[in-house]
């Protein structure tokens, strides 16, 4: 008799949580990229670089922002071959905001906003210098905050133009690059209640390894056991990565996974973190 009413309690627990998921699901939602603007950071290399190729070759109107003008220089010159397109090249640091911000007015209202750059230094805590840490914590996280905050109004004033959207791409050795990142996932789920009255969609990513110059650099310093981790995964290529962040803001999603073994490996570290 007990285990009976044990049995529906739980029962009854279960279809709540079910008519409760579906009463609160997000409605679907597609973004276009065609004949709209797209602002990538980060978009002279790696990840940011293959969706700014992408977006181009969609027909998007692409600008993209780095501090390198001669990489932004060959970055415009290698989407012209690729794709036909001109896109438009913003010098500019991240951490400054009032550079962020002037890139950002020149280049015009923006309908999505990638917020791509990132910086990683992967070593174990105690042998990451404060230098270090407050780096990536200033290039990742404050960055962010930059580009957003310089973007927002006018993605806000940008009147019927359709879906707006704002797309933001740990383990051993990566404490303060994760606490970083970490930080981003705070941002996005807080933003995008800030943010969904304005029909303005909100994107996270949580790419693998992938093979840009930024990873190539990074594997030479990072601990063996990082790699052996992060190897168990696999690495992808750079532009898998890129088709599937823009499929992924076309679609409204709010988190984007790349394959499964990256979904189980995320998994298990939460898991690990609550034995
Ligand atoms: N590749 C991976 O395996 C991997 C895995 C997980 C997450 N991610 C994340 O995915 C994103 C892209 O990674 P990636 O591997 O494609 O990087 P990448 O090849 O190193 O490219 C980084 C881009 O960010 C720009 N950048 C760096 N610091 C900046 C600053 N202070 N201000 C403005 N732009 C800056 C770089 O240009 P300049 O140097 O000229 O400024 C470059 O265009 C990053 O957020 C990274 O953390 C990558």
């Amino acid at each position: 008799m007990v285990s009976s009413l044990f049995l529906f309690f739980i029962l009854f627990l279960v279809s709540l949580l079910i008519i409760l998921a579906l009463i609160v699901r997000p409605k679907s939602v597609r973004i276009p990229i065609k004949s709209r603007h797209v602002f990538i950071t980060g978009g002279s290399s790696g990840i940011g670089l293959g969706l700014a190729h992408l977006a181009a070759a969609e027909g998007a109107r692409v600008s993209i922002l780095a501090r390198s003008p001669e990489k932004l220089a060959e970055a415009k010159r290698s989407i012209l071959l690729a794709t036909g397109v001109e896109v438009d090249t913003f010098s500019a640091d991240v951490r400054d905001y009032d550079a962020v911000s002037k890139a950002v007015d020149e280049s015009g209202p923006i309908d999505v906003l990638v917020v791509n750059q990132g910086v990683f230094i992967g070593k174990e805590l105690e042998k990451q210098s404060p230098e270090e840490v407050k780096f990536m914590i200033d290039v990742n996280l404050l960055g962010s905050f930059n580009v957003i905050e310089a973007a927002l109004p006018s993605m806000k004033a940008r009147e019927s133009r359709g879906p707006a959207s704002i797309f933001k791409a740990g383990i051993y050795g990566y404490t303060a690059y994760s606490a970083s990142k970490f930080g981003l996932q705070g941002l996005a789920q807080a933003l995008q209640q800030e943010v969904i009255s304005h029909d303005i969609h909100v994107t996270l990513l949580f790419p693998p390894d992938t093979d840009t110059p930024g990873f190539e650099e990074e594997q030479k310093k990072r601990p063996e056991l990082t790699s052996i981790i992060a190897g168990s995964s696999g690495s992808m290529k750079t532009k898998e990565v890129a088709k599937i962040c823009l499929d992924g803001i076309k679609a409204g999603k709010f988190t984007v996974t790349c394959h499964f073994i990256g979904f189980l490996l995320s998994l298990a570290i939460v898991l690990a973190c609550f034995h």
